[in-house]
């Protein structure tokens, strides 16, 4: 994506990589106030990167952590060390399977080569993985897009096709393009004209603050909403499709999304509008099959639910506490949609009933 006139990634190696292995990646928590790059140099700045949420969105995680591992292997790249490496990583952040996936291929990569060679194909294997994430998200796009243009034609010339989407599943959350937002992305350059209700996504706001970001710097039509609009907006024919993203999707298509993703599904059932996920395969947990029983479910610090931070009128960046004193809070990061609620998963491959059936018929490989 271009941010003015530049084509950015969300994370790269830097020009001086060669010397010191240093990656690049947008400090998300600057945004969308400030657009700010930080240099991941050691394991432990990328495991701050992904447990600070500097970087978030599954399919960043993943590469995130293979870069972290490529970095690891620099100081240390010993069996030991890329063990070491491995579980400081995965102990970042617990939902978004891609974590899992990343390591796990890195791991399987390096086993058994010399440690003068591991870091060296650390290297070459998380530039792959964040290759991989932009193809897989472009052809996500194309499938989606062909969603939406089906939507326009379905309104006859009816205005926009409304979108409602949760948190950021666009290119900040991924390494480009996005999941959920890819369609909306491709749909655009198609020319189909689109209009994106972007729910706020408390309590860290990633809608308002970066779905809304990307969407703007993109020109996108779009408008933020409270969290709790998009069901009155839906009872009123204001929504055509919702499109959402996943941290993690069973094998039988239970969709693990930003908390209150299944609150918008369970509204989109009741008002008939088609609910779709934009789905990478990095993100299918093919050794789950119920979701709300076996998706380990983030739970995070009280104080993004207690304060809220913002600009305020002289450009100050600042923190305000918006509850009462001694009142316990719950801050709970992710929530299952069951597969019953989900219109349809839009893979790489195509797009496929959420259903073990359905899975299987785009990765046959995997029965
Ligand atoms: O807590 P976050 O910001 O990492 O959560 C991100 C989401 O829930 C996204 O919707 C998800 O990763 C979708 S994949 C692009």
């Amino acid at each position: 994506m271009r941010i003015d006139g530049r084509a950015y990634r969300t994370i790269w190696q830097t020009e001086d990589g060669a010397e010191d292995g240093a990656v690049a990646i947008i400090d998300q928590t600057r945004l969308p106030h400030d657009f700010a790059v930080a240099r991941l140099t050691t394991l432990e700045d990328a495991a701050h990167a992904i447990r600070a949420m500097l970087v978030r969105g599954a399919p960043l995680i993943g590469a995130t952590a293979a870069w972290g591992v490529a970095l690891a292997m620099r100081a240390d790249p010993s069996d030991s060390g890329l063990e070491r490496a491995c579980a400081t990583l995965l102990a970042t952040r617990p939902t978004a399977v891609n974590l899992r996936w990343a390591l796990d291929r890195l791991r399987a990569r390096l086993a058994g080569l010399p440690e003068s060679e591991r870091a060296a194909v650390a290297a070459g294997e998380a530039a792959a993985v964040a290759d991989e994430d932009v193809a897989i998200n472009r052809a996500i796009g194309g499938h989606g897009a062909a969603l939406i243009r089906a939507a326009f034609e379905r309104k006859g010339g009816g205005g926009p096709v409304n979108i409602l989407t949760h948190c950021n599943a666009g290119w900040l959350a991924t390494v480009d393009w996005g999941t959920a937002l890819a369609p909306v992305y491709v749909a655009v350059e198609e020319g189909i004209p689109l209009h994106v209700w972007v729910d706020e996504t408390r309590p860290r706001n990633q809608g308002a603050s970066l779905t809304a970001w990307e969407l703007n710097r993109h020109g996108v039509p779009h408008t933020i909403i409270a969290d709790n609009v998009g069901g009155h907006l839906m009872q009123h024919g204001k929504v055509d499709l919702c499109i959402v993203g996943t941290d993690r999707t069973t094998a039988t298509g239970d969709v693990c999304n930003k908390i209150g993703t299944y609150l918008k599904a369970l509204a989109a059932h009741d008002n008939g509008v088609p609910f779709y996920v934009g789905l990478p395969s990095p993100t299918i947990d093919w050794g789950m099959s119920d979701g709300v029983r076996e998706i380990p479910i983030e739970e995070r610090d009280g104080r993004e639910v207690t304060d809220l931070t913002g600009r305020t009128a002289d450009g100050r960046i600042e923190t305000v506490r918006l509850t009462p004193d001694g009142s316990p809070v719950a801050n709970f990061g992710f929530d299952v949609t069951p597969a019953r609620l989900v219109t349809g998963l839009i893979t790489e491959r195509g797009v496929c009933p959420a259903s073990r059936a359905g899975l299987l018929g785009l990765f046959p490989e995997r029965g």
